[in-house]
């Protein structure tokens, strides 16, 4: 396999950035210039380089068109106050992308093609970072089955790309959530802590019915009961709840949230009591009804944190704090300025470019 200094780098000769406004841009529309690719043949990863952006050329027969074999990380770069460039937890996520792959019977990427891989090309398009609150240059590492063939078996091929694109914030206005007891997003034993491309396909509908029903997100309950929370959207969820923090723990059926591991240890920091565990439609209904204040809020690397104004349980909807002093806030302003280098970095979370 190649190592750091060997990646080759075809650069462009007419960069796509002026011209755009990368402030003001609909979430994941704008590529960046440059990609990197790396191909798996013969067992091994090869090929690793860093192209201008392109379109990929795939058989009719490619696998990943068919059964599913598709895996991959959402990711942030940051701009720091000194005009560095930092990479959010690189190690924390290339830990879980392996652990997808492997779920998906797919070949691990080793950990120097990936950060590597990654270091040169967000240094290569750094011009893109937007300036703006809340933005980032959002990175997307993926692996698909290239083999070519319709028998359902797992590839002998596949790619390994990174591409990224400028963001600013995903949901501009606090949600509003239904609990979800038709549909569901995973079982126990199935892929629902892997991040890959089926769960988010099947979420689709069912997000689609919420939207039309004059929602923002779904709330995912259990696939047994349907009686203990899991997910909301396409994010990790949390409570607090008489300042208590609590969030489902992880199990194969969660996605083991960078997010929302940040956030615990900072939470944990300061003293704030935190449980991982389940809790029940009918424990958030208790607390809801209550005269207690009670904070709900997604936690993804797209989202940040995602205010829940309502949630709507069968045919109640239930008001959420969301004022300006709610706890939720402090934790994205925390991990705001850890990332741009005001508050010291105590974990080790940036990857300096
Ligand atoms: C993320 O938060 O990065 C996600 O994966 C959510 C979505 C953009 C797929």
């Amino acid at each position: 396999m190649q190592t750091t200094t060997t990646i080759p780098i075809h650069r462009t000769n007419e960069s796509r950035l002026p011209g755009l406004d990368i402030n003001n841009l609909p979430f994941g529309t704008a590529p960046t210039d440059h990609l990197f690719i790396a191909r798996y043949t013969g067992g091994e990863w090869t090929e690793a380089r860093i192209e201008p952006f392109q379109e990929l050329t795939l058989s009719p027969f490619t696998l990943c068109l068919h059964y599913g074999q598709t895996v991959f990380e959402g990711m942030k770069a940051f701009r720091m106050n000194d005009d560095k460039v930092s990479i959010f937890r690189l190690n924390k996520h290339h830990g879980r992308f392996n652990r997808s792959l492997q779920r998906m019977a797919m070949p691990e990427v080793p950990y120097e093609l990936f950060k590597e891989g990654m270091r040169q090309l967000v240094a290569l398009d750094r011009q893109w970072l937007p300036s703006g609150k809340d933005s980032a240059l959002y990175i997307r590492p993926f692996v698909i089955a290239t083999e070519k063939r319709l028998k359902v078996k797992i590839s002998d091929e596949y790619l390994f790309l990174i591409v990224c694109t400028p963001v600013g914030s995903y949901y501009s206005q606090p949600l509003r959530v239904k609990v979800e007891t038709e549909f569901i997003r995973a079982a126990d034993g199935g892929v629902g802590y892997a991040k890959c491309g089926g769960n988010y396909g099947s979420a689709l509908l069912p997000t689609q019915r919420a939207i039309e029903a004059g929602f923002d997100q779904v709330l995912w309950t259990d696939a047994q009961n349907r009686e203990f929370i899991e997910e909301s959207g396409t994010m990790n969820v949390l409570f607090l709840i008489d300042d208590i923090l609590i969030t489902p723990a992880r199990s194969s059926t969660i996605l083991d949230g960078v997010t929302r591991d940040s956030i615990l240890q900072l939470a944990r920091r300061r003293g704030l009591k935190v449980q991982e565990r389940k809790i029940s439609i009918r424990e958030l209904e208790a607390a809801l009804q209550g005269d207690i204040r009670v904070e709900a809020f997604g936690a993804g690397t797209a989202a940040v944190v995602a205010p829940i104004e309502s949630i709507t349980i069968g045919k109640e909807t239930y008001a959420c704090y969301v004022e300006e002093d709610a706890v939720m806030y402090s934790f994205k302003k925390e991990l705001q300025g850890i990332r741009t280098g005001e508050v010291e970095d105590t974990w080790g979370w940036n990857e300096v470019v």
